[in-house]
């Protein structure tokens, strides 16, 4: 089973091209206005049961919410079983498998993937999932860098690697972020490639989401009068927009480089002289340009970098999250020891639809 290799440029097309892609959605009869992409999927589907093709038998691992797995069903593969830790994610997954839904008559295994022992019975041509991705991710980074397979997360993989083993299906689609692959100096993709190599299967990889695209610029500008957080937060947001409008695609996560590790702008804020400056508004000139974010650490190391008292920091970071900055810490995202605290990206990046912004820094972790 090969990986197919699609000419995936889609932002360095202009609007008035007929790339393969609009071919596709063409062919489905979808046109790309408001939910193209769930009829898009629908379309698929019933395009493929129209001309004979017979459904891929799939065993879903991670399932998480489902995602990958109505993708998946959409693009011709049945998913039988998914098996997923979390019983509120296990909830969604059997709305989801009711009569009539999108993944009907899958089965959702509320288990942790340890002690998942298949029936014997179970047959599958296929299988998906992407094991949690902190360990590999920025949001697992320290100053010691990721911690890659030394994590028990990390070591999930070798759960898919017994399951490849025992069910043997003809393929399989392993998903994780880019910092899989640099993890510990690459050790840990090679470990993982090794695994799935030595369990019979040939592996072709290909990372997504760093498409070439360009601003036309390597200087944006942006100013304001006046030192107040709604006007900071517009000004980046109609920066955001601008972005997307030039390239289609990048938003301010991606141009922070948290998945990339290169990011692709750097911020400077300089203020006026005549404005009065305050130190929170120090504080916001520091992460702008990087001081601090990406990085776990205390509320004693962020105060050192950022020239501030220790004990002020964690209002300052509650005033960052207003201004629409993620700030995690343990409360937020569990794997984040107690008093540390991670300042993913420059810019603020939350929206309405951020489950971030849902979540709640508590109290002061110290
Ligand atoms: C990266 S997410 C998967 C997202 C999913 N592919 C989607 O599209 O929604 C990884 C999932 O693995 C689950 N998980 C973590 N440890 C697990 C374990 N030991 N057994 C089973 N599932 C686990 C997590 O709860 C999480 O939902």
């Amino acid at each position: 089973m090969q990986q197919l290799s699609l000419p995936l440029n889609l932002p360095n097309t202009s609007a008035n091209e007929v790339t393969w892609f609009q071919h596709i959605l063409d062919v489905l009869g979808v046109s790309r206005g408001a939910g193209w992409c769930d009829k898009f999927g629908l379309s698929l589907r019933q395009w493929l049961m129209q001309h004979g093709h017979t459904p891929i038998k799939t065993l879903s691992l991670f399932s998480g919410g489902g995602g990958l797995d109505i993708a998946f069903h959409d693009a011709g593969f049945d998913i039988v079983q998914m098996v997923e830790v979390e019983a509120k994610y296990v909830q969604t997954l059997r709305q989801n498998s009711m009569p009539g839904k999108w993944l009907e008559n899958s089965k959702a295994i509320c288990v942790d993937i340890r002690e998942y022992f298949p029936h014997t019975e179970l047959e599958v041509d296929f299988i998906i999932g992407g094991p949690p991705c902190q360990s590999f991710s920025a949001a697992g980074r320290r100053a010691a860098g990721v911690s890659g397979t030394k994590d028990a997360r990390g070591i999930l993989f070798q759960e898919y690697v017994r399951l490849l083993k025992t069910l043997k299906p003809k393929g399989f689609l392993f998903e994780n972020v880019y910092g899989i692959t640099g993890a510990r100096n690459g050790k840990d993709w090679q470990k993982i490639q090794n695994a799935f190599k030595e369990a019979g299967y040939t592996i072709y990889f290909r990372t997504w989401g760093n498409d070439k695209w360009s601003l036309g610029t390597n200087k944006v500008m942006l100013s304001a009068n006046d030192l107040n957080q709604h006007l900071f937060i517009a000004v980046w947001k109609f920066f955001e927009e601008k972005l997307l409008e030039v390239t289609g695609m990048a938003d301010l996560v991606q141009l922070s480089g948290y998945y990339q590790y290169n990011p692709r702008i750097s911020g400077v804020m300089t203020f006026h002289q005549e404005l009065k400056v305050n130190l929170f508004w120090r504080v916001v000139q520091c992460v702008v340009r990087g001081i601090g974010v990406a990085i776990q650490l205390s509320a004693q190391g962020l105060a050192s970098l950022w020239g501030v008292e220790a004990e002020n920091v964690f209002s300052y970071l509650q005033d960052l999250r207003s201004m629409g900055y993620e700030v995690r810490n343990h409360n937020t995202n569990p794997q984040i020891p107690k008093g540390e605290y991670l300042i993913p990206y420059a810019f603020p990046t939350l929206t309405p639809r951020s489950v971030q912004l849902r979540k709640n820094l508590g109290t002061t972790d110290e």
